[in-house]
């Protein structure tokens, strides 16, 4: 089983430390093979709207979207880790679920689980989690692929969610739902 991991923040802060977590569960199911993508290191120019990968398959700019919608397209399960910015994902894993668009009908054909951890400052009543959910939840619906999870926390210092140990055992615990949803 092949799991590509989306890490959506530019820092070392909660988002690492979540993964970090999942990392540990990870631990105890070698047969998944694992490839992380930080977002933030990415070489991706923007979509420009041109449809010309409609009609090529790919798109004008030969950025690092061609080999990531490459591993997408080969994957068993996409998990995006990110933190909230201004109640959506963060602006670096945008740019690269946007380009996603290239291959979006080869992507249909791929059937796919989905799991999110989103990782925001304010406390979960607030709807930007909810709005965040939604916004995979309708990604996955139009691609065809199945939602298997979708966990948030709230967190802002680097170091916050390091001191919540529920938090960090549920992570812990997605390794198990994400080995059972094959
Ligand atoms: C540009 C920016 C925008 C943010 N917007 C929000 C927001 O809309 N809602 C929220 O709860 N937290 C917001 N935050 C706080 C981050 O989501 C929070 O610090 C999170 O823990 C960062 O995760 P990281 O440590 O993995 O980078 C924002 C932070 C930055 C830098």
């Amino acid at each position: 089983m092949k799991l590509l991991i989306f890490n959506g923040s530019p820092r070392e802060g909660n988002t690492v430390e979540a993964l970090k977590a999942l990392y540990e569960g990870l631990a105890d199911y070698p047969d998944i093979e694992v490839q992380e993508i930080k977002a933030a290191d990415a070489h991706i120019i923007p979509c420009e709207g041109c449809d010309a990968c409609m009609r090529s398959g790919d798109c004008i700019f030969e950025d690092d979207s061609i080999e990531i919608n490459k591993l997408v397209k080969e994957a068993d399960f996409l998990l995006f880790a990110t933190p909230v910015y201004w109640w959506g994902v963060t602006a670096q894993l945008k740019l690269v679920m946007d380009k996603f668009y290239a291959c979006h009908e080869e992507f249909m054909k791929c059937p796919k689980k989905v799991g999110t951890i989103v990782i925001g400052e304010a406390g979960l009543y607030d709807p930007q989690y909810e709005i965040i959910e939604k916004q995979f939840w309708c990604i996955c619906d139009y691609l065809g692929w199945d939602k298997v999870f979708s966990k948030s926390y709230s967190a802002n210092k680097p170091t916050d969610l390091h001191e919540q140990t529920e938090s960090l055992a549920e992570i812990k615990g997605l390794a198990e739902i994400i080995h059972e949803s094959r």
